[in-house]
Parts: C-alpha cells; sequence; structure tokens
C-alpha cells in the first residue's frame, strides 16, 4: 500500500495545489528522494508534462478517481500519493476520509478562512489544518496568530511562511529555476508532514 496524503479545503486559494507541489517536490529534493506522484483533481486546473522531481498524474475525472487511486495505491509501498483537492468536493473529502494516511488543510491568514478550516476540521476527524502564507512580520504575525485559538493546538501543524516563489512550482516554464531555490523549505515541510502521519523517511526509500 502506499502512502495517501490530501491537501483538501471548500475554501478557494488557501494553497492545496500549491502545498501538494511543494510537499512532493520536498520529498523529491531529499538527499535520498521518495517518490511522490501528484493527483490533480481540479477540473479547471491544466496538466503539463515537464520534467519535476515529482510526477503528476490526471484525476479531474471524479468518476475514475476511485480506481485511479486503488491503481496507485497498489504500485508500490514506498511510493507517496499527494491529492490536490479542489475547493469545495464533497466527494473527494469522502474518499480520502477513507483511505488518507493524513488530510491536509490549509488556511491563510483571513479571519474567514481560519474559521472554515476549524468547520472543516470537526468534519474530518483525521485531518490537521496547515496555516499558510503565514506573515513573518512581528506586528502581522502575532494577529495572524491568534487566530490560530479559534482551532484545536493538536490538529494544527507549524505554519508554512509566505514564500515568494512557490507560485513558480506550478508554472512549466518556471519549475526548473526554483526547484533548487525551494528545496530546502521543501524538504522540511515534507519531513513535517511524514512526522506528522507517524511514517518515518526510511521506510519510503527506494530499495536496492
Ligand atoms: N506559502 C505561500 N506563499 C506565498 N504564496 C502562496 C503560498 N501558498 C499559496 N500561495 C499563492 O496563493 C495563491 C493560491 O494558491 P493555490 O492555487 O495553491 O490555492 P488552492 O487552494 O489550490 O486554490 P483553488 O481552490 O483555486 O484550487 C497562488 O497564487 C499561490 O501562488
Ligand atoms: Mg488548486
Amino acid at each position: 500500500m502506499a502512502k495517501i496524503f490530501a491537501f483538501l479545503g471548500e475554501k478557494g486559494g488557501s494553497g492545496k495545489s500549491s502545498l501538494a507541489h511543494f510537499f512532493a517536490h520536498g520529498l523529491g529534493s531529499l538527499p535520498k528522494s521518495i517518490d511522490a506522484v501528484v493527483v490533480i483533481t481540479d477540473p479547471g486546473d491544466d496538466i503539463d508534462q515537464i520534467p519535476r522531481r515529482y510526477y503528476v498524474v490526471d484525476g479531474r475525472d471524479h468518476t475514475q478517481l476511485p480506481v485511479l487511486l486503488k491503481t496507485l495505491d497498489e504500485q508500490s509501498e514506498q511510493l507517496v500519493v499527494v491529492v490536490d483537492g479542489a475547493a469545495n468536493r464533497v466527494a473527494v473529502d469522502a474518499a480520502m476520509d477513507k483511505i488518507a494516511d493524513l488530510i491536509l488543510i490549509p488556511f491563510t491568514s483571513a479571519y474567514q478562512d481560519a474559521t472554515r478550516a476549524a468547520k472543516h476540521l470537526g468534519r474530518l476527524p483525521r485531518a490537521v489544518a496547515v496555516p499558510n502564507r503565514w506573515p513573518a512580520h512581528p506586528s502581522v504575525k502575532k494577529e495572524a496568530n491568534e487566530l490560530l485559538a479559534l482551532l484545536p493546538p493538536d490538529r494544527v501543524m507549524g505554519p508554512v511562511q509566505a514564500l515568494g516563489k512557490i507560485s513558480d512550482i506550478l508554472h512549466p516554464l518556471r519549475y526548473s529555476r526554483v526547484a533548487t531555490p525551494l528545496s530546502r523549505p521543501a524538504q522540511g515541510f515534507a519531513l513535517e508532514v511524514l512526522h506528522r502521519a507517524g511514517i518515518h523517511p526510511f521506510d519510503l526509500h527506494r530499495r536496492g
């Protein structure tokens, strides 16, 4: 069985796609790289075929998603499957709740984003929230951190800061330019997510 991670959320623009790719990029950038595949589920997203440190597959037809995930799940014990969810897709949520090793719900420091994430956590008992695009400047950060009190503390991961180049990870012509500069923060994020799921990176290294 592969390991399955899903980045979900009701609110558009919270960072599901960016963090799904950032996580997979981090796994593929580790000194002993881990194979990861991002499953695109948003019918509005395009699929490109550029070489990356991870694979991308098309899961935009939701009727085929369970079969696709089952096929990927059976590929290898060492494979990490990363589902890039689409906003407000109850069917994807329900499928992921059954099979994912960890569900991640990114949210930004906007009040409405945090309250929605809190409600979403209530519906998905095994999910964790990821503060994303979190401010670094002390005065803004203090206010943002007050929002964290809206969520159960044991179900919130460490914040991912606002990263200037993260949008380029999704850009077919710019990926190669940001692959190296983003590899360190992406590795850190990937290891934190694995840790949160109780998975040791050694168990995912390619054998042989
Ligand atoms: N950590 C971050 N730092 C800086 N910008 C970010 C970060 N995470 C996401 N963004 C930016 O926020 C915007 C929305 O991100 P993204 O497309 O990943 O969200 P999404 O949840 O997948 O949206 P949708 O619901 O439309 O699929 C993008 O412009 C992206 O570059
Ligand atoms: Mg998206």
